[in-house]
């Protein structure tokens, strides 16, 4: 049986079947897998079983591994993760063992954001395993920014190309304040690296739209007020379902997307129940 790609129906994503990625894959079905991800943004692999180990061997197949955010932050209180797992890895689990939670972000709704877009140079792809899941709940929704940036009427694209964003280091995509950080006066004062809002992708030239989160962004050169009200203006049309896709995760999904012009979301799930994902990345570029 030969690779499969199947396009989702829906704003973005494609489904790879007739691989088992925890295997070595050759040169062929790697460039096939890396021009499915570029047009499709968001791959899905469903029933798969990969160890910590093979989870990274096969993103390595797309570039250079990049860690996760705690590392590159330099967090105070480190990861919290087990000792057993790769520093590469970042567990993403509302599950606590002995008192201490094993993982990031809890059974909360995330909202829309990007990998670590609070970094000079974020992170290119995430590579997310599904270990243990709830029985519903936690879907996770993508957003195609090459579309939403297509989408803009030319006034208010006009407003923002050649702009940059600030994007806040200080808070979560959530709003929540992260350990090390302080409040600033508002979205313009929040430390952060500034990243342009319309990138060029740098293997698909295409241009995408950079948002990173919504909350604590800030348009450069306008006063807060203007800035927050262009983002609300952008956001507006972002979220129309036309540009996203929703997935149901199963046991053993592993989903690969592309930061660089896909923004992602969670739904909240049961926080009674465990789910347990391993999540690897790829080192990316500095955004133009
Ligand atoms: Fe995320």
């Amino acid at each position: 049986m030969s690779l499969k790609i199947t396009p989702l129906d829906a704003g973005l994503g494609a489904t790879v079947s007739n691989i088992d990625i925890s295997k070595p894959l050759d040169a062929g079905t790697i460039a096939a897998l890396r021009r499915a991800w570029l047009e499709h943004i968001v791959l899905v692999f469903h029933d798969q079983s990969l160890s910590d180990p093979q989870l990274l061997d096969f993103t390595r197949y797309f570039g250079e591994l990049e860690y996760p955010p705690y590392k590159l932050l330099n967090y105070s209180q480190g990861s919290g993760q087990k000792a057993d797992i790769p520093v590469e890895i970042n567990v993403i689990s509302n599950v606590i063992e002995d008192g201490k939670k094993i993982g990031q972000l809890g059974n909360s709704e995330a909202k829309w954001h990007t990998d670590t877009p609070f970094v000079e140079q974020p992170p290119s792809a995430s590579v997310l395993h599904a270990l243990e899941l709830p029985p519903s709940g936690g879907n996770t929704s993508f957003m195609n920014m090459y579309a939403v940036l297509d989408a803009l009427p030319p006034a208010l694209r006009a407003r923002i190309e050649g702009r940059r964003c600030k994007h806040d280091v200080s808070h979560t995509s959530d709003g929540v304040l992260r350990h090390d950080y302080e409040e600033s006066k508002d979205a313009s004062e929040c430390p952060g690296p500034w990243h342009p809002i319309v990138r060029t992708h740098p293997e698909s030239d295409r241009k995408a739209l950079y948002l990173g989160k919504r909350l604590y962004a800030y348009i450069e050169g306008l006063p807060v007020a203007k800035s927050e009200a262009v983002l609300d203006e952008i956001w507006d049309i972002a979220i129309r379902p036309e540009f996203t896709c929703e997935h149901v995760w199963r046991m053993g999904d592993v989903l690969m997307w592309d930061n660089r012009c896909a923004m992602h979301r969670r739904d909240e799930f049961d926080g009674t129940q465990r789910r347990i994902m391993h999540r690897s990345q790829l080192k990316g570029e500095i955004p133009v």
